[in-house]
């Protein structure tokens, strides 16, 4: 997986509690101390970056250690900013009549289900398409796979709709006016641009990559099959896979011995069901992961050249 931190976007997803955070985090760190400048972004409303490095991370990156900065995405925070961009574009646009009007109704508008999702969307967006260039890698610790599958077909979606809206607009003013200076017209026009990169990016095997994590049981493979699928269909390139918390070799205790056979089915399962994707197996460590120390022993488990294919 070392050439993953040659990528400038990665995403780390699976199910809950497999470690998404943990890895992502070791794969940050790994990436900055190779000299890249990184940010490590939580998209999951369950933050737990800050937890992990034991330290406050806002909405604003942080620096966490020298080429590490980290970032907790937050619905609210960023539904604010949005609205703000919206008013001030109209002001620009329009009127100061028709500027009160459309501030009651944008004020209406982000109060609705679905606002702080399409807030996050544009947030996660500008992130990927590099706006902020003090980075070289943003990695992505995920919310669980659903959520952040949607959030990989939106930009196909809103080209859809903003093409759209962009059509009904030139109709409305053909006639009289000249398409080319229509401020609406415009910023539509903007919007899509971004977009267009915005997918691109998500893409390019060159620039874009998912790493999937899970551990050896039943629903967790489960779910790793279907956003398997689910990527290939977005055209998502599949970065590699991490199987977590491998249980050491050998025991004496039974129980242990039991866990172990059990594990050893499903890990057969994971080589024969996933082949063609690089795989890399991480221990289960003795204690929980927290802390810079642990992280890195977990960085240096996950770049190391032992990815199987
Ligand atoms: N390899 C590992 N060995 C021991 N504990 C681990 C390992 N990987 C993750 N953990 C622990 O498992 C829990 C869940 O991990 P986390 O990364 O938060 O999962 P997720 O982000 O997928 O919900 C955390 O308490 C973490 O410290
Ligand atoms: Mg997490």
């Amino acid at each position: 997986m070392r050439s993953l931190i040659e990528k400038k976007v990665l995403f780390f997803g699976g199910k809950g509690g497999v470690g998404k955070t943990t890895c992502a985090s070791a794969m940050a760190l790994a990436a900055s101390r190779a000299g890249k400048r990184v940010l490590l972004v939580s998209t999951d409303p369950a933050h737990s970056t800050s937890d992990m490095f034991e330290r406050p991370i806002g909405p604003e990156p942080v620096q966490l250690l020298p080429n590490l900065h980290g970032l907790e995405i937050d619905g609210a925070f960023e539904t604010q900013r949005y609205v703000k961009n919206v008013k001030e574009q109209i002001s620009t646009l329009f009127g100061h009549q028709i500027q009160k009007e459309a501030a009651k109704q944008i004020d209406l508008a982000a109060s609705m289900p679905g606002a702080e999702e399409m807030a996050l969307f544009d947030r996660i967006g500008a992130l990927i398409r590099g706006e902020d260039d003090r980075f070289d890698l943003i990695v992505f610790d995920t919310a669980p796979t659903g959520h952040t599958l949607r959030l990989i077909r939106m930009p196909e979606l809103m080209e859809a709709w903003i093409r759209a809206l962009s059509k009904s607009r030139q109709a409305m003013i053909g006639i009289q006016r000249d398409e080319a200076a229509d401020p609406v017209l415009i910023s539509l026009t903007e919007r899509l641009e971004h977009l267009r990169e915005f997918r691109a990016r998500l893409l390019s095997p060159r620039i874009s990559a998912f790493v999937l994590v899970l551990v050896a049981e039943r629903l967790p493979i489960e779910e790793t099959a279907r956003a398997i699928e689910q990527l290939a269909d977005a055209g998502v390139t599949i970065g590699g896979m991490v199987i977590n918390r491998v249980l050491p070799e050998t025991s004496p205790d039974p129980f242990l011995c039991a866990r172990h056979d059990q594990e050893q089915v499903y890990l057969d399962e994971i080589e024969r069901r996933f082949k063609s994707h690089a795989r890399i197996r991480v221990p289960q460590l003795p204690s929980d992961v927290h802390g810079v120390k642990t992280l890195e022993h977990l960085a240096e488990l996950l770049t190391a050249e032992t990815a199987l294919r």
